[in-house]
């Protein structure tokens, strides 16, 4: 990782008077109803590096997503919302580009006095952000790296993609890691590299073929897996059992079969689950084994023998790596699951890993104390592509 260049060999440079526009993955989680943010930990990971560049003087000019609009704008994914906030974290407001690339961001980064912050709209509300094709990209790249002397990639929940403000703009300005994704790549490495022994790894989240890609990379480094979640009941099918109504992945139970088959018994499955009449917060629910789940019922967490065995595993662990919930901890009637893992994490004697968005999400709602973990990763997808070891385009593009 020495490849490198970072925010601060940016600020020895010095940044007073340049523009430093810096890419933010300001994606963040918002109620339906009302619109408002419900959880703005990506906000606050990325403040110190926003906070450096104030303080030394830049014209500070902040891009990012929000949701996947489909290259257009589309008001419920504006950016206004997070910039509010973000002001109210920096102590100072940050001047609203109401476009991306228009007139509206020419004339917003054109006013900027020294220290001040910008942010522009959404960037996905620009076809050529994700657009497959280089020229459309680059035509748009072009545009964005025209408010930059510097570019900082800051976004690490973004690496994994390819997109014009991720892959494209680094290769037309001077480009540096911010801190953010310089701590990120830090910690995933050392998962990567040498991991201290026992090394386990929870898997949740509702479907395997999101982690398919990551359960075949880990399965020969990790001394056990631990699969809980919407995912575990295409598994426990796999094993034979009857899974009711459950989330069932129809076309992955063989894959399943095949993984199980190969684990060499490093994959550890739920014993008992929390089925429910529906998928609802006031659901009928009791707890049953996994060979004992209704037809006509629906598992919505992993029950406490799970949590319990899951745990005396983890209290054994040196190094631990968790992504994705075990239950649908949104409803606090199946949260207990999640609840249990995260604490066993936290009481184990272990560097600890939470990945992304879902798993971190669901350390702060079930206000568990975020500082009991070694590190809370900002991306989801990324940190898994991350482990899998893929070439990760944002970081490629910094390296060069
Ligand atoms: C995320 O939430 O995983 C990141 O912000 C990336 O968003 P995306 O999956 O829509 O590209
Ligand atoms: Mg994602």
């Amino acid at each position: 990782m020495s490849a490198l260049r970072t925010l601060d060999d940016l600020l020895a440079e010095g940044v007073s008077g340049r523009r430093v526009l810096v890419r933010a993955d300001l994606n963040v989680p918002l109620d339906k109803q009302t619109g408002a943010i419900t959880d703005d930990g990506r906000i606050r990971a990325v403040l110190p590096t926003l906070g450096a560049l104030v303080e030394a003087g830049a014209k500070v000019v902040v891009c990012s997503h929000l949701g996947r609009p489909k290259g257009a704008p589309d008001p419920q994914f504006s950016l206004g919302p997070v910039a509010g906030r973000l002001g109210e974290l920096l102590g100072a407001p940050v001047h609203f580009a109401t476009d991306t690339v228009g007139d509206s961001a020419r004339s917003t980064v054109a006013g900027l006095a020294d220290g001040q912050v910008a942010l522009l709209e959404n960037l996905r509300f620009n076809a050529g952000e994700t657009s497959k094709d280089e020229a459309e990209r680059g035509a748009f790249a072009d545009q964005l790296a025209a408010f930059g002397d510097a570019y900082v990639d800051d976004a690490f929940g973004a690496v994994h993609r390819k997109h014009a403000s991720v892959f494209d703009v680094p290769a037309r300005l001077p480009h540096v890691a911010g801190r953010l994704v310089l701590r990120e790549v830090e910690v995933l490495s050392k998962l990567t590299a040498d991991p201290e022994r026992p090394y386990v790894v929870v898997l949740g989240g509702s479907k395997v073929s999101d982690k398919l890609a990551v359960i075949e990379a880990l399965l020969p480094t990790v001394d056990r897996l631990l699969i809980g979640g919407g995912m575990c009941f295409t598994f426990l099918k796999a094993q034979g059992l009857e899974v009711g109504t459950s989330l069932l992945e129809k076309d992955m139970v063989e894959t399943c079969r095949n993984l199980l088959e190969r684990s060499g018994g490093k994959i550890m499955l739920p014993v008992d689950v929390v089925v429910a009449d529906a998928f609802a917060p006031d659901a009928a629910h009791d707890t049953v084994r996994v060979d004992g789940i209704p037809s006509h019922r629906l598992g919505l967490d992993v029950g406490p023998e799970t949590v319990a065995g899951f745990s005396a595993v983890l209290s054994q662990a040196k190094t631990i790596f968790w992504n994705g919930p075990m239950g649908v901890f949104e409803m606090p009637a199946f949260a207990a699951g999640t609840r249990g893992i995260a604490e066993a994490i936290t009481k184990a004697d272990a560097f600890s890993v939470v990945g992304g968005g879902d798993s971190a999400a669901a350390v702060r709602a079930l206000r568990l104390d975020e500082t009991d973990f070694n590190h809370i990763s900002t991306g989801g997808g990324a940190s898994l592509e991350y482990l899998e070891g893929k070439t990760l385009p944002g970081i490629a593009a910094l390296e060069n």
